[in-house]
């Protein structure tokens, strides 16, 4: 369906949810209840969970939940069918975030099927490119180098406070064109937002970003410079300059994107890496091999998912969906598709290249992929070469986060 992203508007498909709105196309016999991302049984091991459905799960089954019922895909080949065909899987309403009726925009560009899609990705192509994400590498050196320079005499830290947030929250104020004294400040938004279990924090959250980023909107307007909130702000849209809830819109949804899922990246490898002493030390000894080293632990380790609303009916391994349908691909699941990846679980740096779904794929996958990839090598480079040998603090216990970003809520190390 055809949006104007000038004058945006909440989307108007129904909301389904629980076992009483189970539309009559479904078979009976595909629905389950699987409890992604919020039940205990994935709670207490989110990967080994979603491993774990190639053999107790049908391939397509229709989850039925409170928060709302969707088809989930667990299947590789699956997975790119919906993402590569946006005709029949389309993008209108799908991030969760709370917005007032009344002062409605959309996440850009997440929200935006194509063709319009493709013109806001191109205003930020030469940032994100690898060529352009190359200029940002000795910056997040420097700042992993700064932020271990704070921690490495104490003989330990809680690495998600004191690593593995501040890490991308601080590469990100920099992209931004934003200042870093406003690291901390950025980092307890983020959490508020993203981690909090009432919606009154989190639009509280949202409130507090949202106010902030209109002030910096403003400034970038009046002063330009080459960063990215500046460049989105003189964009120019076809023939039009881009609007302004276009603009908003497009500023965060970035840092909706760009924060939590480089952070639950790290946390889930450095606990693996914590616990496996000899497979970092065999990565130590192997430096050349970083590149196929990180492409396979963001394999192993990718923390969320892809989801989507069908607007024409289709068929998937013989089983109908039908337009007003959500559906959404697991992509961990996905990435671990015994069918694609023999011994999925296993991290193997040496295996076949496939297509790695952590980025997702087709028009919408994640536009920071070379970014993360480079934040996830640079900081697994310079920890590795200062603090080779560490491990779990005895006693900590490692509880997961609910909801669709995975990762560990803390990770206390110590060396
Ligand atoms: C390891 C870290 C990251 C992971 C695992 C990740 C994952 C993803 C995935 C799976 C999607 C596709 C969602 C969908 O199809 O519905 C996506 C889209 C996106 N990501 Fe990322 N992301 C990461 C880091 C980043 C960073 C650092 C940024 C920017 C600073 C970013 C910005 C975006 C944007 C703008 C989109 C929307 C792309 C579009 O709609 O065309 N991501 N990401």
């Amino acid at each position: 369906m055809a949006i104007d992203p000038t004058k945006p508007v909440p989307p108007t498909y129904p909301r389904v949810a629980g076992r009483d709105n189970i539309p009559a196309h479904v078979p009976p016999e595909l629905v389950r209840s699987a409890g992604i991302p919020f039940g205990p049984d994935f709670l207490r091991g989110p990967h080994a969970y979603l491993a774990g459905l190639h053999e107790n799960f049908p391939p397509v089954y229709y989850d039925v939940s409170d928060f709302g019922n969707s088809w989930q895909l667990i299947k590789h080949e699956d997975a790119l069918f919906m993402l590569r065909h946006p005709e029949i899987f389309s993008n209108e309403g799908a991030t969760p975030f709370p917005r007032d009726p009344d002062d409605y925009y959309y996440f850009i560009p997440i929200e935006i099927d194509p063709p319009d899609h493709r013109k806001y990705r191109a205003i930020l192509d030469p940032i994100f490119s690898p060529k352009g994400v190359l200029a940002l590498e000795q910056k997040i050196r420097d700042l992993s180098n700064a932020l271990i320079d704070e921690f490495i005499d104490e003989g330990g830290c809680e690495f998600t406070t004191a690593f593995g947030r501040p890490l991308p929250v601080s590469v990100f104020l920099d992209l931004m064109g934003l200042p870093q004294d406003k690291r901390d400040t950025f980092v307890s938004w983020a959490v508020q937002l993203l981690h909090s279990q009432d919606r009154e924090s989190m639009a509280q959250a949202m409130d507090s970003i949202s106010s902030y980023l209109k002030e910096v909107i403003a400034e970038k307007t009046a002063q330009p410079d080459d960063h990215v909130i500046s460049r989105i702000v003189h964009a120019q849209f076809d023939d039009r300059p881009i609007s302004p809830p276009e603009i908003f819109g497009f500023v965060i949804f970035l840092f909706i994107g760009g924060l939590d899922t480089v952070f639950a990246t790290l946390n889930n490898i450095w606990l693996w890496l914590a616990n496996n002493p000899e497979r970092r030390r065999e990565m130590i000894a192997n430096p050349a091999a970083i590149d196929a080293q990180v492409e396979e632990l963001l394999r192993v380790w990718s923390v969320t998912f892809s989801g989507r609303q069908v607007v024409k009916e289709c068929e998937i391994r013989g089983v109908q969906l039908r337009p007003g349908d959500r559906v959404s691909a697991l992509l961990p699941a996905c990435n671990y598709d015994p069918e694609v990846f023999p011994e999925p679980t296993k991290v193997d740096f040496h295996r076949r290249r496939k297509p790695n779904l952590a980025f997702a794929g087709g028009p919408h996958s994640c536009m920071g992929a070379h970014l993360a990839r480079l934040e996830t090598k640079v900081a697994l480079q310079e920890w590795l070469r200062r603090i080779p040998e560490f491990e779990v603090a005895p006693g900590a216990a490692i509880e997961y986060r609910p909801g669709a970003v995975i990762g560990p809520e803390t990770l206390p190390l110590v060396w």
